[in-house]
């Protein structure tokens, strides 16, 4: 297969001063993409900012022969991002929505700062950053953007509800971004990473962090970058050389009677609604209504 190059396309990378998001500006910097390296520099909690996080990237990329300049402003200033793509390359073709800290509680002992900060910037980041390539892509007719979620969002995780809340959002967004861009030629996917990085180091042992690298996650991002990848609106796992698709999956469901139903009924044909026998995997809503239109009891 001919090497995939990103040869006049301009890629902006969210919190990509360590971990994933480094990985994956280099990977896209070394295949000719002009990268913002955006980073805010601040702890896996939040806290802080330190603009040499991004420099000191920035500064790698250019050093090895790449193009990329440095961007310290947090996500949830997402305008300033962009514009410093626009500032600096002319334009947005690739976002990789990636910044992320974590706030782990219990859910009874979640306070209202661990749910606000994990929300700024986890979705409104995303959000941010998104709504504004998104108006530039649309006018140009191509982009591509990546949304990072996590298999604590996908499956819930104990002591995450702000951010399994946050990420499964990020999906969310990531599907309507792809509906809404499929006519302008852009397209948006979501992966969950699992990776070795200063942010799992709260949650992983170091034997665990040490088989885990992120460099095992940035070429299924590039490919949800690259204009030959045709996916849009799907949502990948991903880490230590494993890459699978997940889908949303139906049973067949019970038809009960429109006019009214009781408790009771439901628990009759409970087996029914259970049993994935001949399961559908819907992709858009109106197949929600195709389900309820093929109703028998519907006069
Ligand atoms: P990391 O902590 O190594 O990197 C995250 C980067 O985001 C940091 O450099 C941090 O400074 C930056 N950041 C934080 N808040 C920011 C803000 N407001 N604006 C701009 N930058 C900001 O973490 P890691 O593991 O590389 O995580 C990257 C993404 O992948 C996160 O969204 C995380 O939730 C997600 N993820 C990671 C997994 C893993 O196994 N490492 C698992 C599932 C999801």
């Amino acid at each position: 297969m001919a090497t995939l190059t990103f040869e006049n396309k301009v890629a902006v990378v969210t919190g990509a001063g360590n971990g994933l998001g480094l990985s994956h500006a280099k990977l896209l910097a070394a295949r000719g993409a002009k990268v913002v390296v955006n980073d805010l520099g601040g702890s896996t909690s939040g806290e802080g900012s330190d603009d040499t996080v991004a420099e000191a990237v920035a500064r790698e990329i250019n050093d090895a022969g790449g193009e990329a300049v440095a961007n310290g402003d947090s996500v949830t200033d997402g305008e300033k991002i962009i514009q410093c793509a626009l500032d600096n390359f002319g334009g947005v073709d690739i976002v990789i929505n990636n910044a992320g800290i974590l706030r782990d509680k219990s859910f009874h002992k979640m306070s209202d700062d661990d749910w606000n900060l994990v929300y700024e910037v986890h979705l409104k980041g995303a959000f941010k950053v998104s709504r504004a390539a998104f108006q530039h892509m649309r006018e140009k007719g191509y982009g591509r953007f990546v949304m990072t979620t996590s298999a604590a969002g996908i499956y819930g995780n104990f002591g995450q509800a702000n951010y399994s809340a946050c990420k499964l959002a990020l999906h969310g967004l990531s599907q309507t971004v792809a509906v809404e861009g499929r006519a302008k030629g852009v397209k948006s996917n979501t992966i969950a990473p699992i990776a070795g990085s200063r942010l799992m180091g709260t949650v992983m042992d170091e034997e665990a962090m040490n088989r885990l690298s992120p460099a095992a996650v940035s070429p299924l991002a590039a490919w949800l970058c690259h204009e030959d990848c045709d996916a849009n609106g799907e949502l990948f796992e991903v880490g230590a050389g494993w890459i699978s698709r997940v889908r949303w999956e139906r049973s067949q469901g019970a038809y009960l009677k429109p006019a009214g139903f009781d408790p009771e009924d439901v628990a009759e044909v409970w087996n029914q609604v259970n049993d994935f026998t001949d399961a559908t995997h819907p992709v858009d809503t109106g197949s929600t209504m195709q389900a309820i239109g093929r109703n028998p009891n519907l006069s």
